[in-house]
């Protein structure tokens, strides 16, 4: 299969769900003990596979070091992933900055299994846990810094407005969460291409914009939540979004 043919049957699979549903995986909640519904990284799980490499060929890498590199990093920090997925962003982290207690946090074992041979292959320290980003596992203040990469337009925008509540509270005073997704429609929208256009029409993708990010960032009480930058990537077919808020 063609990496469109790929490419479009994730997004067929993310606009299927995108009404309602969270998810076609299930997984028991650890506060309530019922089943609970996510979206895995590529829609499918027997996708999982082609996902690293599709993303690589979409720009993802470059996207994530740019968001490594506004987080300005320091030895002896606190860094948490939500949604981590394959675990990429964490072994670049890692790789980076050795010093560091770096945490992911994802409801797939299947992408977190990838995460562990990631990090074991890079000879990396990562610690990876199994749960949702609105109700972490974590105490109170225990962060300086979380990353949300590429996660976003997974979450109904009822468990976006509580994840951010999370991150407030796991965030230490004055640290501060690096947000980066595919940009939303929005009045900077100009013509993006057919693929961010077919991306684009995805109804999460719909309440993904960066104003309603930083809406909900400020709504969470998030210190000057903003939207930091705009990338086009991927022949600029995608424009992917970096935001960032603080714990006052
Ligand atoms: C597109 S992947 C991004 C993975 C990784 N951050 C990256 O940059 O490649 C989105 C991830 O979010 C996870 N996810 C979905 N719902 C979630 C939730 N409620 N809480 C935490 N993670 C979630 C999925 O399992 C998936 O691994």
């Amino acid at each position: 299969m063609s990496i469109n043919g790929l490419l479009f049957n994730i997004e067929h699979h993310i606009q299927k769900q995108g009404a309602g549903a969270e998810g076609d995986r299930p997984m028991i909640d650890t506060n309530t003990n019922m089943p609970r519904r996510y979206l895995p990284a590529a829609g499918r799980d027997w996708l999982l596979p082609f996902y690293d490499p599709i993303v690589k060929v979409m720009g993802a890498d470059a996207t994530r070091r740019e968001l490594v590199e506004q987080a300005a990093l320091q030895a002896n920090q606190h860094v948490l992933e939500i949604g981590c997925g394959t675990g990429s962003l964490l072994v670049l982290i890692a790789r980076r900055c050795p010093d560091l207690t770096i945490v992911g946090l994802d409801p797939d074992p299947k992408a977190l299994d990838r995460a562990r041979r990631k990090a074991q292959r890079a000879a990396v320290s990562i610690q990876l846990d199994r749960g949702f980003a609105d109700e972490m596992p974590y105490p109170t203040a225990s962060f300086d810094r979380v990353f949300s990469s590429f996660m976003f337009h997974h979450l109904p925008a009822d468990v976006k407005a509580r994840t951010l509540g999370e991150v407030r509270r796991v965030l230490k005073p004055g640290g501060r969460l690096f947000l980066l997704d595919f940009a939303g429609h929005d009045h900077e929208s100009g013509s993006p291409g057919w693929l961010a256009r077919t991306l684009h029409s995805s109804r999460r993708l719909h309440d993904n914009t960066e104003d309603r990010i930083v809406t909900l960032m400020r709504q969470a009480g998030s210190a000057d939540p903003k939207k930091v930058r705009q990338d086009a990537v991927f022949l600029h077919q995608i424009r992917v979004a970096y935001s960032e808020g603080a714990a006052p």
